[in-house]
């Protein structure tokens, strides 16, 4: 729960008790802040999105060092980690993809 929904929670909260809720119970406009990071387009997105998207978000992904020695071997034993460290329930034919995303996405300085 956010803090404004907190705020909102309370203030309805309030508002009930006083007994005024019935007259000036209003539907609650509640904005979500947008999702600073999407993944990116690129081949084999899908399976990244079904994937990786359960336990984080994938600005764990965007906020990773780019440059040469973040390339292939760099995302294969991050793909490994999740797996194997954090239980990602992730089938190995998946794995080659996902890689292959990450490495052409999100390697380069300039990406
Ligand atoms: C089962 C849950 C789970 C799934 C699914 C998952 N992760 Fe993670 N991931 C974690 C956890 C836990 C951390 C560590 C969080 C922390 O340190 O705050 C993490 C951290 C990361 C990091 C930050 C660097 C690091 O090594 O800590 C990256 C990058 C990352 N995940 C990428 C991925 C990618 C790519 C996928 C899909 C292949 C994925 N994650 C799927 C649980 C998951």
């Amino acid at each position: 729960m956010t803090a404004s929904m907190r705020l909102a929670a309370a203030t309805f909260a309030l508002a009930a008790g006083l007994g005024l809720a019935a007259a000036q119970a209003r539907p609650l406009k509640i904005t979500l802040p947008p999702e600073t990071a999407a993944f990116k387009p690129g081949p084999n997105r899908e399976v990244v999105m079904n994937n990786c998207t359960a336990c984080h978000s994938s600005d764990y992904v965007q906020t990773q060092p780019r440059g040469p020695k973040f390339g292939k071997d760099f995302w294969t034993a991050e793909v490994n980690k999740m797996v194997k460290v954090y239980g990602a329930p992730i089938e190995d034919a998946d794995i080659p993809k996902i890689v292959e995303y990450l490495t052409q996405t999100y390697s380069t300085a300039s990406q």
